[in-house]
């Protein structure tokens, strides 16, 4: 997690880096501070707890801070807690670590990951003399850069390399040298980073919406690289100290798509976009009645090869999977696995060439998806990376890529990015049902059709969310509340659940409707709220027996159901109907309600919506 920005160039520091860390704000927001160097002056160091409002207050909108040069961070707490003195920057010099103000220094970093052998080089260093006035592990992390520099009085780009052989974890790193002004140098390992560049000036960022509002023109930092940056210039060096040269790609997304545009949240902002996001996805992969993936590189002969897919992906992601399961193995006729990532890696799971793992991501960067990436080619699998963060970890890495089509996504709660990896895997479950002969070509053109329509229902959900707007403001109160159905309704009821208690903090489950009796309800009381996912047809009257078994003891139903069921009524104590569709695609139409349903309960509760307490957007350590 962390957010990390870096300029130098000819214009005020201050500002920029504070622009660039309100728009990383997502990845951390328990503290904030920038350094920024005015020639050859001392770095001045400002930090802030809480908010980056605060930090900006301290700066006076980071004009106060004189310097064209600097380095800015927003933090999620690994090591250490959320104070003044762990905020970043760290400084190598001696000094309180919590004061404003020019700091006598010959490093100055900014960190993003975590280093897991810090508490080893700390020893280290404390025997060479350094003192620590933190507990993080960036500050060991800038020291140790301070030491090998000093010691074999090299470089920063020798030291920097030094340091990076010596460390265990992941990095993202922003730093500045004082014999080395208008100069920033970064490096990272299995955390993102990305340069910007214009004529005569250079942007360093964690994500593109930083610095999009700048230049489009960027640079992916390879792992295991280090980057000397200077105003409108920008070399890479591996781990040996040789230059690399990398490819500049041009960002080709709207700057307003990281903007809120009118609406009050961007998580509501993201809501509404879907029916985009869902569109551009298929159109991505589908012309007419044909699918197309060769672009991932996925052909016929691939897809009839398989036989075996394994999901592997974290939170809402893993939901997904949840739900392409039930097609994989309803079309495809394929054994389908789901798993946690950060199960998976440490499980050994029998995988053979036939197998393919799908690996689902919204940015791409996820610790334990990645990891769990590289244990599944490790263990000889083929990989197909399902993310929607262009040029990240994981689509690198990945033996196969195809991007969802969903824009950047800035609210924690992901909405949007969900909606359109369901696109992918519903097409990836037609393609294989189609490549074995599973499905007609026809009944392909049909499914096809069909998500078409998908877009235009969403927005007709979209229309009538004052209906949950209202009721969200009789369940403010809740203390707990269930999400039951079974099948693709259980994989519905696992994102409703998660949505509902991530920004709303109230407590909630999900369960397979059919288990809720093997023990759990006995926690339903007077009121419970339990909200009941009844698109399946066949398993319809099965799960509302299970939701009246809960009002038998005192619970209150909502049911979520296509239109025409209207029987329901007689059951549950409020309804809400979606558009039809084929049975296999309502996931796509349930989870709108379910998300609306989150987002007025957080906002009636009077809480931070994109910016939930202890979450981070993209969660980059294990
Ligand atoms: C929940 C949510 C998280 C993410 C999870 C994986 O609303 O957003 O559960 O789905 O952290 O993140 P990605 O998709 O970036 O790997």
């Amino acid at each position: 997690m962390c957010g990390i920005v870096g300029y130098t160039g000819k214009r005020r520091a201050g500002p920029i880096l504070l622009d660039g860390l309100s728009r990383l704000e997502y990845r951390g927001y328990d503290s904030a501070g920038m350094a920024v160097r005015d020639g050859n002056k001392l770095a001045e160091v400002v930090k802030a707890t809480g908010k980056l409002i605060h930090l900006a207050d301290k700066t006076d909108q980071g004009r106060a801070l004189e310097g064209t040069c600097g380095i800015g961070h927003t933090r999620w707490a690994t090591h250490g807690d959320p104070s003044l003195v762990n905020a970043h920057p760290h400084v190598s010099g001696n000094c309180t670590g919590s004061a404003s103000g020019p700091v006598e220094s010959e490093v100055v970093g900014v960190h993003n990951g975590i280093i897991e052998n810090y508490a080893e080089l700390k020893e280290k260093l404390l025997r060479h003399g350094y003192t620590f006035y933190s507990d993080t592990d960036t500050e060991v992390l800038v020291k140790l850069v301070d030491y090998y520099y000093n010691k074999y009085k090299i470089g920063p780009v020798d030291a920097i390399t030094r340091t990076m052989v010596r460390v265990r974890g992941s990095y993202a790193l922003g730093l500045m040298f004082q014999d080395y002004p208008g100069e920033i140098f970064a490096a990272r390992k299995d955390s993102p980073l990305i340069i910007g560049t214009e004529e005569d000036a250079s942007y360093l960022a964690s994500d593109v919406p930083a610095i999009l509002k700048y230049t489009r023109d960027v640079y992916y930092i390879e792992n295991l690289q280090v980057a000397r940056i200077s105003p409108g210039h920008v070399s890479f060096y591996d781990l040996n100290g040789d230059e690399r040269s990398l490819p500049l790609t041009t960002i080709t997304w709207d700057a307003s798509a990281a903007e809120k545009e009118g609406y009050e949240h961007f998580m509501l902002k993201e809501i509404h976009e879907q029916p985009e996001a869902v569109q551009n996805t298929l159109n991505s992969l589908a012309a007419e009645d044909e699918i197309h993936l060769e672009e991932a590189g996925i052909t016929q002969e691939f897809l009839a090869g398989l036989r075996e897919v394994d999901i592997v992906a974290c939170g809402s992601a893993w939901h997904v999977g949840m739900a392409a399961r039930v097609l994989l193995e309803d079309l495809a006729g394929v054994p389908t696995r789901v798993e946690l990532a950060s199960e998976y890696r440490y499980r050994s799971i029998p995988t053979q060439d036939d197998t393919l793992v799908v690996i689902i991501s919204q940015s791409g960067e996820t610790a334990d998806s990645l990891a769990a990436l590289r244990a599944a080619k490790e263990r000889g699998a083929a990989t197909l990376a399902v993310v929607n963060v262009v040029g990240s970890s994981i689509a690198r890495e990945a033996d196969h890529v195809i991007y969802t089509k969903a824009g950047p996504e800035i609210a924690v709660a992901t909405t949007k990015a969900y909606s359109a990896q369901l696109i992918v895997l519903y097409i990836l479950a037609i393609a294989l049902g189609a490549a074995k002969g599973r499905i007609t070509s026809e009944q392909k053109a049909g499914y096809i059709r069909e998500l078409r329509t998908i877009p235009d229902k969403i927005r007709r959900i979209l229309e009538e969310k004052e209906r949950l707007q209202w009721f969200s403001s009789k369940i403010v109160n809740a203390h707990d509340i269930f999400f039951i159905g079974r099948g693709l309704d259980y994989a519905m009821s696992l994102e409703g659940s998660l949505k509902m208690k991530e920004i709303s903090y109230i407590h909630s489950e999900a369960y397979a409707a059919g288990e809720l009796k093997h023990g759990t309800i006995s926690l339903i009381e007077n009121n419970t709220l339990v909200v009941g996912l009844l698109t399946q047809s066949a398993l319809y009257e099965k799960t509302l027996s299970n939701m009246t078994e809960c009002k038998a003891r005192g619970a209150y139903l909502m049911g979520i159901t296509p239109n025409g069921n209207f029987q329901v009524e007689d059951s549950v104590n409020f309804a809400l109907y979606i558009p039809r569709t084929d049975e296999h695609f309502f996931p796509s139409l349930a989870v709108i309600p379910l998300q609306l349903l989150a987002y007025y309960t957080s906002v009636n509760r009077g809480l931070d919506v994109d910016k939930p307490r202890n979450l981070a957007k993209s969660v980059t350590v294990e």
